[in-house]
């Protein structure tokens, strides 16, 4: 294996000189895209009681919150990948609810967490802070920290887990935002995961993400946050009591490419809620093809209070299907597109994903 990279160095080095080939170099091992490898763990690889590195390079730590694995804790694996990994490293976390708050930082990219296949509902992180909650310095938590699972670095994923904040919002109390999930590194991808909370229960923050057959509930703007996101398959739930809102996208100029893409998607629960609201001047929401039970406000979408939005966000909606999808009593400043229109929004190409994504 080390003497194949050198040899590769050596040609590098003789075709295009020092500087470019010792970036090269350090690449050799870095797969720079997510495939479906990388949400699979191997069960031969985690009753290795030494090394469990494949030949692909992953390695594998194992969670068990009863013992007798690596750790107890989500956190505590997270703890044993070296700073500046440029490897993938599984974090396969077995059923139990980890009452734990998470924080994949930054300087740890190609971290997978992956839980029992096709029992999403059976490994839950929960945890229950809430903006108006307090840190340790008496200073306001804030919505962006209160997140039970934070993820800051790229090439992320997770399969088969949930992400629970317990907080239960209480209409018309201030400070109950009470993120589930923060997502704020760059192309990640989630994959039957289940996010769950009450008011702002996803930041989908920045970056490029996809979201494939995931199950998101909660009841006021949640899914919010600046990404450039797919929401593919997924089942979008509501547990509003009166009103709430699903999508509540930021974006400050016509030139971001950000938005967010709903497509395929089921939307059902409770309440009368909002496709979207105008977070930003230029907020970016879209539903293709989604069917929509009858809880849908028939106005479909608000410019939260701020009329100049109407003439520049895009809000819109391409054969969606369902009672709420009867788009008569929608706000003239909706959009209802045509297949031209929709097609930038329809698949992977959207989030860059022909670029970062191998499925
Ligand atoms: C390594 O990767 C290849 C291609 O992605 C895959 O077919 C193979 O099963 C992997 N091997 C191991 C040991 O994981
Ligand atoms: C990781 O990379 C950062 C930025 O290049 C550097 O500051 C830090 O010292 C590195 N950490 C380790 C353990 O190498
Ligand atoms: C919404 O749909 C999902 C998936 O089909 C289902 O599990 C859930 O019970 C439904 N919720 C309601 C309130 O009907
Ligand atoms: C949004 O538009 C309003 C009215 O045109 C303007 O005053 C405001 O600065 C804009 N906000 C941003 C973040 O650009
Ligand atoms: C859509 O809603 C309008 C107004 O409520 C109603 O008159 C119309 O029959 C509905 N269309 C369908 C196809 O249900």
């Amino acid at each position: 294996m080390e003497y194949n990279c050198s040899l590769v160095t050596v040609v590098v080095v003789f075709l295009c000189g020092f500087r470019v080939c010792f970036s090269l170099t350090s690449d050799v091992h870095v797969k720079n895209f997510i495939s479906w490898d990388d949400i699979k763990v191997d069960e031969h690889q985690t009753r290795l009681s030494d090394s469990r590195v494949n030949h692909n390079r992953s390695r594998v730590i194992v969670v068990n919150k009863n013992g007798g694995a690596d750790s107890v804790t989500v956190q505590g694996a997270i703890d044993m990948v070296p700073e500046n990994n440029t490897r993938r490293v599984k974090i396969y976390i077995l059923p139990g609810i980890y009452r734990e708050k998470v924080t994949v930082p930054k300087c740890k990219p190609y971290i997978s967490f992956v839980g029992n296949a096709g029992q999403m509902s059976n490994t839950i992180i929960s945890w229950n802070d809430k903006a108006s909650d307090k840190d340790s310095n008496g200073i306001n938590l804030g919505t962006y920290r209160s997140a039970s699972v934070t993820i800051e670095s790229d090439y992320f994923c997770a399969t088969d887990i949930t992400f629970e904040n317990t907080v239960v919002q209480t209409p018309g109390e201030p400070g109950m935002q009470a993120v589930a999930l923060r997502i704020s590194g760059d192309k990640a991808m989630f994959y039957k995961v289940k996010v769950v909370g009450t008011q702002d229960t996803l930041l989908d923050e920045i970056g490029s993400h996809y979201f494939y057959q995931c199950h998101i509930q909660g009841s006021v703007d949640f899914i919010f946050g600046k990404s450039r996101s797919l929401y593919q398959d997924c089942v979008i739930e509501s547990t509003a009591v009166r009103s709430g809102a699903i999508a509540a996208h930021r974006r400050d100029s016509p030139d971001d490419d950000t938005g967010f893409s709903f497509v395929n998607c089921k939307i059902n629960g409770t309440g009368r809620i909002y496709l979207g609201r105008a977070w930003g001047n230029y907020s970016r929401a879209i539903y293709s093809n989604c069917y929509f039970d009858n809880i849908i406000n028939p106005a479909g979408w608000t410019d939260w209070n701020d009329p100049l939005r109407q003439k520049t966000v895009v809000f819109g909606e391409f054969q969606c299907r369902g009672t709420g999808a009867n788009t008569t009593g929608r706000v003239p400043w909706s959009k209802k597109l045509s297949f031209a229109e929709a097609k930038p929004f329809l698949d992977m190409k959207f989030i860059d994903g022909p670029q970062w994504l191998r499925l």
